[in-house]
């Protein structure tokens, strides 16, 4: 430890287990379970931050109810199957001296009848935020079975070798919805006074201290959103914990942000700002006596993790998917390497963006994330047969694959036909709050200083070329360019947009690139529903460009929606003045504006401007391939040059290809 970080580095007991550095790699539903248990896939995840370095890890809730089943992948919630599974989890963590606590949870109102197949359950029978299914206003008997649900899960984690547990009252959550005054309408001993509505909460701290003892950790998570005040106020939250922190059977809080009511906040993209749990573990740590407080929520890296905890406003951070994106994040900050720790690009696209489609979650920029067990951790094995190694083209599938080949031990020459990295991705970090995508170019870029990569930039290879590097292994990264035709969709009848030579149509790329200077008044046609289109419609609308986006989907940003960002993405549009005319196409550009034609119904409508920018799928770069392949040259070929796709998928193939060499 070279000082750096002193707050992080310190250790912290609770409950006789010794935490060895203050940051914690919070709750998250991996969604990893096959066939409701932990397999490889979750042991290699978990085992991998526990290697990394994180003072405390709190595994993938557990549902305490078959009412409270979210996901797929969730565990099973009622059977001591679950034990020996975990068993190998908490054991392999612990060789680590990794604190290892479970959340258990239940989402009341807010179910998902299609994995649970029961109705949701609640303390008033209110409507859900997740579904427009309504709920069950929970009898007394069923709160009980919840309770003792909770007791149960409870044994079986400490059965399974946790150390604790993290009872769940976040994101107005079915504990949640109990305490509040807004969702717990009752009559009965379960509602009305603050007695009566924390009763639940109670019940499970004592019976689950009671069945665990004293040695067991009990945390409790919370979260808060500000435009949500009518759930409860931080001095609603306040009166509650300072209960339950005087009972003395809660060892920690957590404390997030948003909540089902405001989902966007709850993981926050690049969209929202950084350390959203502070406001709340600060009111919070002012009133708890015996328990410590943590906060969550975008805190991102190990500097704000440790002014967080310097400025006395929690004494534990949680860094989720900046552990998610770099497993080794605790050990590299408190080993003064922070600056190789990859830095999460708060996307969203392959974490929250996975588990929100029902998917096992993994990682833009980490493609070992879930994959540990396969590829042996976010770490490499040398290379049996260690040679020279020629990548094409410095986007992001070239990056990662020449990075993987030199830490594998190749000679590595990276030539790039332009001034600098990135290709495409780099564009994007050029979008508005997407600047985290060019730290994440430096890393690289830092990453081959380190091994010792040959980047070769103005260097475009032709195949006649190729020979002269006697390289063992040929790999081609060449990306994908516009189509330039502007062709769409849902219009396969036109091989191109009509009135494309009328001028004045660019793609985004020219846009971003500022090799196109668009006019006051722009048209972006959005066939992706992504960032491609939209990030450069905010892009344009932030300049104070007029922007129309016209999509063939319901929605603007309907991608997106797998991130959480879709909704402050088409709030920062409407801001700036951007018009939405949705499923529609452009039937005629007539290089003064478009003639807009309704998908629903056909009508035409015409929308003045001066520039038209296409936003459709892009085509490969290939050509290079079909030359080399003509004269026998071996190649591997990864990213956009093979089927262009989002960036996920380029680094997925360099770091693929790059584990094969
Ligand atoms: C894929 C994913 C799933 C999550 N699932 C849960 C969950 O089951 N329970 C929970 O309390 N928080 C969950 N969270 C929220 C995180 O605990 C954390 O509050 C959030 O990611 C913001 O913190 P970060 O910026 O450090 O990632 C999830 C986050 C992610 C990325
Ligand atoms: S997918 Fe994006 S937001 Fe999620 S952990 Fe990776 S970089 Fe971070």
């Amino acid at each position: 430890m070279d000082g750096h970080f002193a707050h992080l580095a310190k250790p912290l007991t609770i409950r006789g287990k010794t935490l060895k550095n203050r940051i914690v790699f919070g709750a998250h539903t991996a969604n990893m379970a096959e066939n409701g248990l932990p397999g490889e896939r979750h042991l290699g995840y978990y085992t991998e931050r526990a290697r990394g370095g994180a003072g405390m890890i709190v595994v993938e809730p557990v549902p305490v109810h078959r009412t409270g089943v979210l996901t797929r992948g969730n565990f099973r919630h009622d059977d001591d199957a679950v034990i020996a599974p975990f068993r190998r989890i908490t054991d392999a963590c612990h060789e680590h001296g990794t604190v290892m606590v479970q959340q258990l949870y239940h989402v009341g109102q807010h179910g998902d009848s299609d994995l649970s197949f029961a109705p949701h359950w609640s303390p008033s029978g209110h409507a859900s935020y997740h579904d427009s299914d309504g709920s069950r206003a929970m009898r007394a008997h069923e709160i009980e079975e919840i309770i003792e649900g909770h007791v149960q899960a409870a044994r079986r984690c400490q059965e399974a070798g946790f150390d604790g547990v993290e009872i769940w009252a976040a994101y107005h959550s079915l504990l949640e919805q109990f305490w509040s005054p807004w969702s717990n309408t009752r009559e009965d001993e379960w509602g009305g006074s603050l007695e009566n509505r924390m009763r639940i909460t109670t019940r499970i701290f004592e019976a689950v201290r009671r069945q665990c003892g004293e040695d067991f950790i009990i945390g409790l998570a919370l979260s808060h959103g500000p435009s949500t005040p009518f759930i409860m106020d931080i001095e609603g939250y306040q009166e509650i914990v300072s209960i339950h922190d005087r009972a003395g059977h809660m060892d920690y809080v957590t404390c997030g942000s948003g909540s089902y009511l405001d989902f966007d906040q709850i993981i926050p993209a690049f969209t929202l700002g950084e350390k959203l749990g502070c406001t709340m573990s600060r009111a919070i740590k002012d009133v708890v006596k015996n328990g410590v407080v943590t906060a969550e929520s975008h805190i991102r890296t190990p500097e704000n993790a440790d002014a967080v905890i310097g400025a006395g406003d929690a004494d534990l951070v949680s860094i989720v998917r900046g552990q998610i994106a770099d497993p080794h994040l605790a050990s590299k900050a408190l080993d003064g390497r922070a600056d190789d720790i990859r830095g999460c690009i708060s996307c969203n696209q392959m974490c929250w963006g996975r588990r929100s489609r029902d998917y096992w979650i993994s990682c833009l920029i980490n493609p070992s994330a879930g994959r540990e067990f396969e590829w042996g951790g976010d770490r490499f094995t040398p290379s049996k047969n260690p040679g020279r190694v020629l990548v094409v083209g410095a986007g992001p599938a070239g990056l990662e694959c020449a990075r993987v080949a030199a830490e594998r031990g190749h000679q590595v020459i990276l030539c790039e036909a332009s001034g600098e990295t990135g290709g495409q991705f780099r564009l994007a970090g050029l979008q508005p709050r997407r600047a985290q995508i060019l730290d994440l170019l430096d890393w690289y870029e830092r990453q081959f200083m380190r091994l010792g990569v040959d980047l070769r930039y103005h260097t475009p290879v032709e195949a006649s070329e190729v020979a002269g590097f006697e390289a063992d292994h040929v790999v081609l990264a060449t990306g994908s360019l516009p189509a330039g035709t502007g062709k769409q969709r849902w219009l396969p009848q036109h091989e191109q947009l009509p009135g494309l030579e009328n001028g004045h149509v660019w793609a985004p790329e020219d846009i971003l690139r500022r090799t196109a200077q668009a006019g006051a008044r722009v048209i972006v046609l959005d066939e992706g529903g992504n960032w491609r289109g939209c990030g450069t419609a905010w892009y344009l609308a932030e300049r104070g460009h007029k922007v129309t986006i016209v999509t063939p989907d319901a929605y603007v940003g309907k991608e997106i929606t797998r991130t959480s960002a879709d909704f402050q993405v088409r709030k920062n549009l409407v801001k700036s003045g951007a018009d939405f005319l949705t499923e529609s196409v452009i039937t005629n550009w007539h290089g003064n504006g478009a003639t807009i034609t309704s998908l629903l119904d056909g009508t035409q409508t015409f929308t003045a401007a001066d520039d038209l920018v296409y936003a459709t799928t892009n085509v490969a770069c290939d050509e290079l391939e079909n030359e080399l392949r003509a004269v026998g040259q071996p190649v591997h070929i990864i990213g956009d040059c093979a089927a262009p796709r989002l960036a996920a998928y380029a680094i997925f193939d360099g770091r693929a290809t790059g584990n094969l060499l």
